[in-house]
């Protein structure tokens, strides 16, 4: 790991990153002075992908109004700031807010003043639940699409890839596009390459994971040719089962084929990690050298949705 300290100082940025999944058991306990901490500590000890998701939710549904989601906004932007993280594409959950039957507006307001008054320059990603179906992507987009122009600069879909083929998103994804958002997709993180491809197919530009891309040789070219990034957090495919290891996770190999890789933390609240930490391990379990990491802190902001991101 030696001359990895370097990448504190090194001004970074993020392109996959969850607002919700920034809540640290501790931020918990402020949000829900009910719940004990023994339960938050039961809640954050999942496994699987599955049991990720249970926990993700469980957060969620504990956000009840706009001052919750500018707290969040607010511990997350400067633990972003202390890290020298000077550019953030962050992703809130617009479907679970419709599922909660919240408002979105003021939810988005609240998190877009603490932003403005943050070092960190942030645009915002809205995602739907894949698993929850095309009509409920589509208030998701439709949403997005109001806010292009005041911050919103992309559109997604997370959760689970099994239950929700990427072919149910077609003209979701069409109608994104027409609004004026860029396209991102979570692909190929439980599900295999074909899962990738699917995404690919709906025009997104940058995947989410990706990391079965893998399995198929024709794909890591594709993505090599094409210039189409991964959005890499090895924390988060470690934690939620879905590589068996950090020494084992496939970064390195896609990196060597070539595939454009950006580093990211995914929901570093639930996976105990930062940005600094991710390059770190890197290093030290997969082999990185400094001249590399130094390429991929690039792709952070190469990759950037908004042309304002700038590079350091
Ligand atoms: N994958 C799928 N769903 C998610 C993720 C993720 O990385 N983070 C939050 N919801
Ligand atoms: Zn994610």
């Amino acid at each position: 790991m030696a001359g990895m300290a370097g990448f504190h100082e090194r001004p970074k940025a993020e392109l996959h990153l969850h607002l919700e999944g920034s809540v640290t058991p501790e931020l918990m306990r402020e949000l829900a002075p009910e719940v004990s901490a023994e339960e938050i500590r039961g809640r954050f000890a999942f496994r699987t992908f599955a049991g990720f998701l249970e926990c993700y939710k469980w957060i969620v549904e504990r956000l009840r109004c706009p001052e919750d989601y500018a707290l969040v906004a607010r511990r997350l932007l400067d633990s972003l700031a202390q890290q020298n993280v000077r550019y953030a594409e962050i992703t809130i959950s617009a479907g679970v807010v419709l599922w909660k039957k919240q408002e979105f507006a003021p939810i988005y307001h609240a998190v877009h003043r603490e932003a403005a008054r943050s070092t960190v320059t942030v645009r915002w990603n809205l995602d739907a639940i894949r698993h929850f179906g095309a009509e409920h992507a589509m208030r998701v987009a439709e949403l997005a699409a109001e806010q292009v122009g005041n911050g919103v600069v992309s559109f997604g879909i997370g959760g689970d890839e099994e239950r929700g083929p990427a072919e149910w998103f077609t003209d979701v994804y069409k109608f994104a596009k027409a609004g004026g958002l860029r396209l991102t997709a979570h692909a190929g993180e439980t599900a295999g390459a074909e899962s990738i491809w699917a995404a690919l197919r709906l025009g997104a530009e940058r995947i989410g994971h990706g990391i079965r891309a893998i399995d198929d040789a024709a794909l890591l070219r594709h993505l090599r040719d094409q210039n189409i990034p991964l959005e890499i957090s090895v924390s988060s495919n470690v934690a939620t089962g879905v590589v068996d290891s950090l020494r084992t996770h496939p970064l390195r190999r896609l990196y060597d084929a070539g595939v454009p890789i950006v580093l990211n933390t995914d929901d570093p609240g639930l996976f105990n990690t930062t940005l600094e930490r991710e390059y770190d391990l890197a290093a030290s379990e997969l082999g990185f050298s400094e001249t590399e990491l130094t390429q991929i802190v690039g792709n952070g902001f190469r990759y950037a949705f908004a042309d304002s991101a700038g590079r350091p």
